[in-house]
C-alpha cells in the first residue's frame, strides 16, 4: 500500500555509502609533507605503493639512502639529479627521532 510513492531513498543512501568510502580510501594514503620534492616523491613513490608505507618509516638519512637506491633499483623511476633530494626530504620529514604516525603499533597502551 506504499508503492505509491516512487521517490528513491535507496539511491541517496548509495550516494552516501560512496562518499564515505571515498573519504576512508583518501584517508588511507596520506598526504606526503610539502617540501621542495613533494610533487616528484608522490609521483615516483606512490606508482607501486601508497603513500602509507612511506610515512610510517622512521628512518636515518643513510638509511633512508639505502632505501631510495633499493627502490630505483626495483623500478622506481627517480633522475639522477633528484636522488640526493629526495633522501634529504624523506629524512627530514620522517627522521628516526619523530613521533610514530598515529593508528600505528606504538606506545605505552596501544597494543594491537
Ligand atoms: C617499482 C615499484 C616501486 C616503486 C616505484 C617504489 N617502490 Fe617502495 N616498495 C616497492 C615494493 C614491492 C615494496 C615492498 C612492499 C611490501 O613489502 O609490501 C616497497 C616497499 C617500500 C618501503 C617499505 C620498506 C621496505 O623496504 O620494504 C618503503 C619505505 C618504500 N617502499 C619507499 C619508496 C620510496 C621512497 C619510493 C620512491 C623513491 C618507492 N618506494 C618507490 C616497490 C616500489
Amino acid at each position: 500500500m506504499c508503492s505509491r510513492n516512487r521517490f528513491r531513498p535507496r539511491a541517496w543512501a548509495s550516494a552516501v555509502v560512496w562518499l564515505a568510502c571515498s573519504t576512508l580510501l583518501q584517508a588511507q594514503s596520506p598526504e606526503l609533507p610539502t617540501g621542495p620534492v613533494q610533487a616528484k616523491v608522490r609521483t615516483a613513490c606512490t606508482e607501486c605503493h601508497d603513500s602509507h608505507i612511506i610515512v610510517q618509516q622512521r628512518l636515518s638519512n643513510k638509511a633512508w639512502s639505502r632505501e631510495v637506491d633499493k627502490m630505483i633499483k626495483w623500478g622506481a623511476v627517480v633522475d639522477s639529479v633528484d636522488r640526493n633530494a629526495f633522501i634529504d626530504y624523506l629524512s627530514v620529514s620522517f627522521p628516526p627521532d619523530k613521533a610514530p604516525e598515529p593508528g600505528e603499533r606504538a606506545g605505552p597502551g596501544k597494543k594491537k
